[in-house]
C-alpha cells in the first residue's frame, strides 16, 4: 500500500455504478473506513446481472453504513431527488457503458449511459454544489497515440471506438462545468483492470473460461498487443488517496480557461504482452492454452502504457501488485466463486 493512501476524513459518498466490478471493490474498501456510502445502478444486463446482485449482497452483509438504490443515470428527475435529500461529500461516478468492441454493436446504449447519464449527473452535482466529483474516463482515450507511455498532456481527440469517444467527451464536459461553475473534478484514466469479482466481459475472464473448456482463445493481432494491466486494489487505493486532494484551479494547456480540474493516468506502467499474460494466466490454471491467430480488431488499441508521474507526484500512488499475484487472487477467486 502507498504510505500516503491513508483513509479519507470525508463522511458520505456517493458511488455510481456500485454493483459494477471497481465500484463494489472501492465501497467495500469505503465501508473498511468507516465511511457513509450511497450507491446507485440500474443494475443492466450488459454482462449477468446475477453477478452484479452477488457484489450488491456481499456489500450488504458487511457492518457499514451502505445504502443501494436501483437508479438509471438517464433518468434526470431520480438523480436530482436524490441529490436533493443528501449532502455527498464526495462522488465517484464510475457507472458506465464499458467496453470498446460492444461500442460498435449498440451504440446507443453508450449515448444514453455515457453521454445523456453523465449530462445529468454534471448537473446534478452542480445544483448540490458537491465538493469533489471523481469520474472514470479509460486508457482508451489515447487511442492509437504513438508515444508511450502516455501522459496526459498529450492529444487525445482521436479516440478509435464510440466508447473511447464518450469518455473522452466525459473529460471535456466535466471541465466545462468545473470552470463555469468553480467545481472541482479529477478525471481518472484507468488502464484495464483486473482481479476478483471481474467483468465477465473482458478478455482475461474469457480467456480463463475458454483455457478450462480447453477451447482455442481468439488471439488478435496475433498477440502483438500489448496492455499495462492494473490490479483492483492498486485501482482502489488510488482513488481513495485522491479523495481530499482537491485539485487546484489552474489554467488547461494552452488556453486562459481556469479550472479546478485535473487528470490521472492510474495503471501498473508495465504492459505485458498479449502471450505473456495468456501464458501466466494458463499455467495459474494449471491448463495449456490453445490459441488461434487473428488479425487486429477494428478499435483496438495497440498498446497501452501509463506514465503516472502526475499521481505519483501527488499522492505518491504506484501500483503495488505484480501480474503474477494480481492473477493468482483472480484465479483463486474464480474457482471458488464457480466451484471448478
Ligand atoms: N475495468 C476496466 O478495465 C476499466 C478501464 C477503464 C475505464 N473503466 C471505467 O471504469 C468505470 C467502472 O468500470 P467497471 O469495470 O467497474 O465496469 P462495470 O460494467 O462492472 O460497472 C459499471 C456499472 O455501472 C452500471 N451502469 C451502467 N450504466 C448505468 C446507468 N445508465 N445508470 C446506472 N448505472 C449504470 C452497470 O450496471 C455496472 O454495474 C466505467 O466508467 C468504465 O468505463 C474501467
Amino acid at each position: 500500500m502507498p504510505s500516503d493512501a491513508e483513509d479519507p476524513v470525508t463522511q458520505q459518498i456517493l458511488i455510481s455504478g456500485v454493483a459494477g466490478f471497481i465500484g463494489f471493490h472501492l465501497a467495500k474498501r469505503l465501508l473498511a473506513a468507516n465511511m457513509q456510502v450511497v450507491g446507485i445502478d440500474n443494475l443492466n444486463d450488459y454482462y449477468d446481472p446475477a453477478l452484479k446482485r452477488a457484489r450488491l449482497a456481499q456489500l450488504q452483509q458487511l457492518d457499514g453504513d451502505f445504502v443501494f438504490h436501483q437508479m438509471d443515470l438517464a433518468d434526470a428527475p431520480a438523480l436530482s431527488k436524490l441529490f436533493a435529500h443528501n449532502a455527498f461529500d464526495r462522488v465517484v461516478h464510475l457507472a458506465a457503458q464499458a467496453g470498446v468492441r460492444y461500442s460498435l454493436q449498440n451504440p446507443q446504449a453508450y449515448v444514453q449511459s455515457n453521454l445523456v447519464g453523465f449530462a445529468n449527473l454534471l448537473e446534478a452535482v452542480r445544483q448540490a454544489q458537491t465538493p469533489h466529483l471523481l469520474f472514470a474516463s479509460s486508457s482508451s482515450v489515447y487511442g492509437l497515440n504513438t508515444h508511450t507511455p502516455f501522459a496526459e498532456a498529450q492529444r487525445t481527440d482521436a479516440p478509435i471506438s464510440l466508447y473511447a469517444a464518450t469518455k473522452k467527451s466525459n473529460e471535456v464536459m466535466a471541465f466545462t462545468y468545473s470552470h463555469l461553475f468553480d467545481l472541482p473534478m479529477t478525471g481518472l484514466r484507468f488502464f484495464t483492470v483486473y482481479g476478483p469479482w471481474g467483468r465477465p466481459d473482458m478478455a482475461y475472464w474469457r480467456f480463463t473460461e475458454k483455457i478450462l473448456r480447453g477451447e482455442p482463445i481468439p488471439v488478435f493481432n496475433e498477440g502483438q498487443l500489448a496492455r499495462d494491466f492494473t490490479y483492483i486494489d492498486d485501482i482502489v487505493e488510488g482513488i481513495v488517496g485522491l479523495l481530499d486532494h482537491i485539485p487546484d484551479k489552474v489554467a488547461a494547456p494552452q488556453s486562459q480557461a481556469q479550472a479546478p480540474y485535473v487528470l490521472y493516468n492510474l495503471g501498473h506502467h508495465q504492459p505485458v504482452a498479449l502471450l505473456t499474460f495468456i501464458q501466466t494466466l494458463a499455467r495459474l490454471l494449471g491448463r495449456p492454452p490453445q490459441l488461434q491467430m487473428l488479425p487486429m480488431q477494428p478499435g483496438d488499441v495497440l498498446t497501452t502504457h501509463a506514465d503516472i508521474t502526475a499521481i505519483q507526484q501527488r499522492i505518491g500512488w504506484q501500483a503495488q501488485t505484480s501480474l503474477e499475484s494480481g492473477l493468482a487472487a483472480f484465479v483463486a477467486w474464480y474457482q471458488d466463486y464457480f466451484d471448478v
